[in-house]
């Protein structure tokens, strides 16, 4: 079978690169090895920047996020028995983050390809790569239904996330990855129970970060700092509360609780691979790179990276592959200032294992110079609200 795009991946950046080369009257097909209920109800990110919901919304996605969406001109920062705001609107110009959950988009993906006569394959096994560095490169998978499928491409988009095929496809000298494993993980729950923050609180305490994020006006996301070894068992419902408490703990504060319905530990990970193309394979989102969700950046550059390469591949198409070229080199640049924001992020809110106080009181004069110099305020702003729209 010829098809134009084979994508391997029904994340948020296969999907939404299906239906940005569809809107350009590019045909593709999406392979994936889980579920389609699974897919859509993954827990991960939350946050999109201010690009990234004018990038939705021009693509014609915008209708339940505009009306489900909860807007945001800042967040906290605690720390030292103090609660600061940083005002993004005012520290910016204007610039806003959205809270709409990764499975809302996934759900509003999914239903817009299929209404769109778009082929996805939930289900499917086997997946392969081959004949890359061809101008007909192969994707081979198993359907749910046990026939096999060879589709041979114009071009493979691998955005099957850090554990997928097509990364390790690439001959491993051609890549060069920088990698960083952090000594700590995040512990994140959903809990049906209104939030209680109008914004997101990141909290610096000597117990380690904690995250007060949310879903709906209904629903809760908490996460909290654990040892990357820790087990979900040893965390009880009781356990999680004490320690969120103790953490956002605050005179005249008061942490509302409720049922827990999700809870996963998550090891944190900064990782970068490049190039982000080998032959006719183009890597987007997890699959090339991966941050701490310290930043809130993950989601958003894998929609960052899946505008160019749209652009990229209908260019590719009608024979001009300049932008195809510069693929990699035009993600990498933000990708490495969303790299370096998350570490930083990462590294001034939590706690070291072995609690060294030079270390305690280093974070604790860069918080107090965030909260106190515009200047700093600025930076982390800019920095958070994103960049430039994406087109
Ligand atoms: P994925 O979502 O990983 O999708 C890859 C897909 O490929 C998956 O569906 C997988 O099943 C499929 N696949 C894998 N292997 C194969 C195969 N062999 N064959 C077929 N299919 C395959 N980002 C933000 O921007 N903001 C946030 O607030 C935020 N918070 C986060 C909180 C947590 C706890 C976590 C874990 C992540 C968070 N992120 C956040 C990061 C964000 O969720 C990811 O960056 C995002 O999911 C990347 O999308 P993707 O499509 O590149 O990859
Ligand atoms: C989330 O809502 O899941 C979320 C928000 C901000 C982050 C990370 C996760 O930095």
């Amino acid at each position: 079978m010829r098809i134009q795009v084979g994508i391997v991946g029904a994340g948020p950046a296969g999907l939404l690169l299906s239906h940005l080369l569809a809107q350009r009257g590019i045909d593709s097909v999406v392979v994936e090895n889980r579920s389609r209920a699974y897919c859509e109800a993954r827990q991960r990110a939350g946050l999109l920047e201010d690009g990234t919901v004018k990038l939705l919304r021009e693509a014609g996605l915008g209708q339940r996020l505009d009306t489900e969406g909860l807007e945001h001109g800042g967040i906290y920062l605690q720390f030292g028995g103090e609660r600061h705001h940083l005002d993004f609107r005012d520290l910016t110009g204007g610039r806003t983050v959205t809270i709409y959950a990764q499975t809302e988009i996934v759900k509003d993906l999914i239903a817009r390809r299929l209404a769109d006569g778009g082929a996805l394959e939930f289900d499917v096994t086997g997946t392969a790569v081959a004949d890359l560095d061809t101008d007909r490169p192969v994707l081979s998978y198993t359907t749910a239904g046990g026939e096999r499928r060879e589709l041979i491409c114009d071009a493979i988009a691998g955005c099957d996330g850090f554990h997928g095929i097509c990364r390790p496809a690439v001959p491993a000298h051609l890549l060069t990855v920088r990698d960083r494993d952090y000594p700590y993980a995040w512990l994140g729950i959903i809990a049906e129970v209104p939030p209680s923050t109008d914004e997101l609180i990141y909290t610096h305490h000597p117990d380690g970060f904690a995250l007060h994020s949310m879903r709906t006006p209904q629903v809760s996301r908490l996460y909290l700092q654990v040892r990357p070894d820790e087990r979900i068992g040893e965390w009880p419902d009781d356990r999680i509360w004490a320690a969120l408490r103790r953490r956002f703990g605050l005179p005249g504060w008061e942490l509302k609780e409720g049922p827990i319905t999700d809870k996963a530990i998550t090891p944190m990970r900064s990782f970068v691979s490049s190039p982000m193309r080998y032959g006719r394979l183009f890597l987007a989102g997890d699959a090339a790179h991966i941050v701490p969700p310290t930043g809130a950046k993950g989601l958003n550059l894998a929609f960052a990276d899946v505008t160019v390469l749209t652009e990229a591949l209908d260019l590719m198409m009608r024979g001009d592959s300049r932008l195809a070229d510069g693929y990699s080199d035009a993600c990498l640049g933000r990708v490495w200032r969303a790299t370096h924001f998350s570490w930083w992020m990462t590294s001034m809110l939590h706690t070291q294992p072995g609690g060294d106080p030079m270390d305690t009181d280093l974070q604790l004069a860069q918080l107090r110079y965030v909260t106190t110099s515009r200047a700093a305020a600025t930076s982390l702003a800019e920095n958070y609200t994103g960049y430039p729209p994406l087109r």
